[in-house]
C-alpha cells in the first residue's frame, strides 16, 4: 500500500505541510495510519515531503513502514512509492493521507475487488444538481446520474499499474488521480461504493469537521481497554542452561529458539502486540531481525513496551500460564513476575505454572507451552 502525504497542503494553508497538521494530539498521517493499518497490508510505503522523511520514519518506526520522499506533483509521489515496493507485491492500493479517517473496511473492500487488468475505486453517488458553467453563466445542467465523486484508496494491479505510470512519465501526461492514469493506458476501472467518512481534508472547514468527528467518537472510544492473546511453545534442548520468564535456571536444560527460547517472554510480546493491533512477534523479532538473533526474552519484552508507548498504548497488565513438568516454579514466582514487570517498565505481571497429569508434550517433558493475556488501553 502507498500512502502519499507529500503534499503542502496550499488550500488548508495551515502552517505546515497537510499531514503534518494535528487533528487531535496526532496528525492527520497518524490518524491515516490507524486505517491503513487496521486493514493489514503486508507491506506500506509512505510519501512525505522531501525534508520530512526522517520525522516520519521515526513515528512510522513501530509500523514497520517503509518511507519516502515525493515529488511536486501527486503523481510523482506515486511513482515515488511505486518505486520502493517490494518485488512480491501483486495488489498495489494507493492512498491519501488526506483522507484520514477512511474506515478500514473500505481498504479491504477495494483490495478484494482488484482483478488482472480490472482497477477499483471507492466512490460515492453526487448529492448536488450540477451545473455547466463559464465564467458567470450557467451554461446546461449535468445529469448527476452519470456521475460519480472518486475517492481512495485505488486498487490496482502492480505490475499494470507499474507500466501505466512508465508510459505516463515517458510522455509527460499528467492525471489527476490512479484511475484516470491506469484507465488512459486501456485498463478498466470499477467502482465499488466508498463512504462518507473517507472525505478528503483540504479545506479549513474540512479540518474542523474532521476534529468534530474525532472528538465525538473518541472520548466514548479511547476509554474501552483492548486485550490480546499469546502463546508459545518450545522443545527442550539436549544441554545448555534454562532461560525462562526472565530469569536463569541453573541445572535445568535450554530451550530450542532463534533468541533464547524464553517463551514465557515470547508469549506476553505476542499478547501485548495483539492487545495493541500491532502484529506479531515474528513481524517485530523474526528471521528477518537478525540483530535480535540470541536476544533474551528481557530485550523483546523492552522493546516491545517501547513500540506500543509509541503507538499511544499503555499496559494494563498481564497474566501468563506455562505447562510443562519443569523448571518448578513456586519458590521463584515473585522473582520471575518483578523481572518480567521490571522489563515492561513496571506493569504489572502475574506467573502461574501447571503440569499436565502426564499428558501430551509437556507432560512427556519434551517442551513446555505457555499461554499470556494482556491488557492495554491509550494513553491519551
Ligand atoms: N500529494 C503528494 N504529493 C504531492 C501532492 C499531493 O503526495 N506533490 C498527496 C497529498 O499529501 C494528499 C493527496 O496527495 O494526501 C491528495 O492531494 P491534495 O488533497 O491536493 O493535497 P495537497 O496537494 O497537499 O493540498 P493542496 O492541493 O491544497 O496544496
Ligand atoms: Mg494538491
Amino acid at each position: 500500500m502507498i500512502v502519499v502525504a507529500a503534499g503542502s497542503g496550499t488550500r488548508l494553508a495551515a502552517g505546515a505541510p497537510k499531514a503534518f497538521v494535528p487533528l487531535d494530539a496526532r496528525t492527520i498521517l497518524e490518524h491515516a495510519l490507524d486505517g491503513v493499518y487496521a486493514a493489514r497490508p503486508a507491506c506500506v510505503v509512505i510519501v512525505v515531503p522531501e525534508g520530512l522523511t526522517e520525522p516520519a520514519t521515526r513515528m512510522a518506526r513501530s509500523r514497520g513502514a517503509l518511507v519516502v520522499h515525493g515529488g511536486d506533483t501527486r503523481q510523482r509521489s506515486v511513482a515515488a512509492g511505486l518505486a520502493a515496493l517490494p518485488d512480491d507485491v501483486e495488489t498495489v492500493l494507493v492512498h491519501d493521507a488526506a483522507r484520514a479517517l477512511t474506515p478500514p473496511a473500505q481498504f479491504a473492500a477495494v483490495a478484494a475487488a482488484v482483478g488482472p487488468g480490472v482497477g477499483v475505486i471507492p466512490a460515492l453517488p453526487v448529492v448536488d444538481t450540477l451545473k455547466r458553467v463559464h465564467g458567470g453563466a450557467v451554461l446546461a445542467p449535468v445529469d448527476r446520474a452519470e456521475l460519480a465523486a472518486a475517492q481512495t484508496p485505488q486498487g490496482f494491479p502492480k505490475e499494470e499499474l507499474l507500466a501505466a505510470y512508465a508510459l505516463a512519465a515517458r510522455e509527460g501526461v499528467a492525471y489527476t488521480d490512479d484511475a484516470a492514469l491506469f484507465a488512459a493506458v486501456g485498463g478498466a476501472v470499477r467502482h465499488i461504493l466508498g463512504s462518507e467518512e473517507a472525505f478528503k481534508i483540504t479545506t479549513p472547514h474540512d479540518l474542523e469537521r474532521a476534529r468534530m468527528i474525532l472528538s465525538s467518537s473518541s472520548s466514548a472510544e479511547r476509554d474501552i481497554p483492548r486485550v490480546g492473546i499469546g502463546t508459545d511453545v518450545h522443545a527442550f534442548a539436549s544441554g545448555g542452561t534454562l532461560r525462562l520468564a526472565g530469569l536463569d535456571w541453573p541445572g535445568e536444560p535450554a530451550l530450542e529458539g532463534h533468541s533464547d527460547g524464553d517463551a514465557v517472554a515470547h508469549a506476553i510480546v505476542d499478547a501485548l502486540l495483539g492487545a495493541a493491533g500491532l502484529g506479531d512477534i515474528g513481524q517485530h523479532f523474526g528471521t528477518a531481525h537478525p540483530e535480535y538473533a540470541g536476544a533474551h526474552g528481557d530485550v523483546f519484552l523492552a522493546r516491545t513496551a517501547e513500540i506500543l508507548a509509541e503507538a499511544g498504548f499503555e499496559i494494563g497488565n498481564v497474566s501468563v500460564q506455562f505447562q510443562g513438568n519443569r523448571p518448578r516454579f513456586g519458590a521463584r514466582r515473585e522473582e520471575a513476575e518483578r523481572a518480567l514487570s521490571d522489563a515492561l517498565g513496571g506493569a504489572p505481571v502475574a506467573v502461574s505454572a501447571t503440569t499436565t497429569d502426564g499428558l501430551g508434550f509437556p507432560g512427556r517433558g519434551e517442551g513446555i507451552a505457555v499461554t499470556a493475556i494482556a491488557l492495554v488501553h491509550s494513553a491519551r
